[in-house]
């Protein structure tokens, strides 16, 4: 874990709510892995006085990537620096998606929705470069709620968007669109990020195929490293369930051992 007190802001991009912010950290993009994510101090006099939690979005020569929605104060403040400002920031926190074995050939299904997209770039790509058949599933109320699917077609990371009032792709939920192409054919493995009921209905999805997913988990965050016990949500291990932190033990965990409902 490595703390950038001055990390310089090269680029800023916005459309409606939803901002990306690209930033100067070496130590900290050597180290990121995808669905890791950062701590940032949104306002240096203190209030908010927490730092919020950001998905690294992409990571890469020396620089990393947030893109994140506005939600409240906090990330009001973040969306309103500006390019040569400087950011304070914690990271990479947390145990990000699993990519083990080969994946040659292999194809890798990622879920998103809203906000939740924002981890699954970064691991697109990292599934990309070991070979992986990438297709990304991303969700939004509107068309205005997708706003960097071009991106990720720019990526060679295949999107397939749905919308819930049509505007742009399928007309739907992006779990309906999902469960539509899982009737011809499944991936090695499902990667979801987004709203809890989403994730809930998709890992329903993975289960009753026998299919692995890996889902990558919220929650409000005091400090990000396993220090307050903010953040915990019940997992299933040996059968039963335990308090696991989601900052520490997660955010990523597989399916089968997420307990719903209870945290
Ligand atoms: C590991 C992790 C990664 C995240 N990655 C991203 C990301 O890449 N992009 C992005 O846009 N957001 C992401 N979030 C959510 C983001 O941290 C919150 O939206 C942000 O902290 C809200 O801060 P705020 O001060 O703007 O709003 P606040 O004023 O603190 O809250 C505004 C509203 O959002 C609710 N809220 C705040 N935090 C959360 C949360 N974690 N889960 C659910 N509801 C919340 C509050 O209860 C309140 O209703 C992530 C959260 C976690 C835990
Ligand atoms: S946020 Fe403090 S223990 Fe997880």
């Amino acid at each position: 874990m490595r703390h950038d007190a001055g990390a310089r802001i090269l680029e800023k991009q916005s459309w409606g709510d939803y901002h990306l912010l690209r930033f100067e950290s070496p130590a900290m993009a050597a180290e990121a892995g995808p669905g890791q994510f950062v701590m940032i101090r949104t306002n240096p006099g203190g209030d908010p006085l927490l730092r919020r939690p950001l998905g690294i979005h992409d990571a890469g020569d020396g620089r990393l990537e947030v893109f994140f929605r506005t939600a409240g104060r906090g990330t009001a403040l973040l969306a309103a620096k500006k390019e040569g400002e400087t950011l304070d920031v914690i990271g990479p926190l947390g145990k990000g998606f699993r990519l083990d074995g080969p994946w040659k050939g292999q194809a890798a299904w990622l879920v998103g929705g809203g906000r939740g997209i924002a981890p699954l770039y970064f691991l697109g790509r990292g599934l990309k470069a070991k070979g992986a058949r990438v297709k990304v599933f991303y969700g939004g109320k509107t068309a205005a709620e997708v706003p960097i699917a071009d991106k990720f077609k720019a990526a060679g990371l295949h999107p397939a968007v749905a919308t819930d009032d049509g505007s742009l792709g399928f007309k739907g939920f992006v779990t309906a669109l999902l469960k539509r192409e899982l009737a011809d054919g499944a991936p090695r493995e499902l990667f979801v990020c987004g709203p809890d009921p989403m994730m809930e209905r998709t890992a329903a999805m993975a289960l009753s195929r026998g299919l692995p997913a890996q889902i990558s988990l919220e929650a409000i965050m005091g400090c990000g490293f396993g220090a307050c016990w903010g953040c915990v949500h019940r997992i299933r291990e040996d059968g039963r369930g335990h308090w696991r932190k989601i900052c520490e033990d997660g955010p990523v965990f597989a399916a089968d051992e997420i307990i719903w409902g209870e945290g």
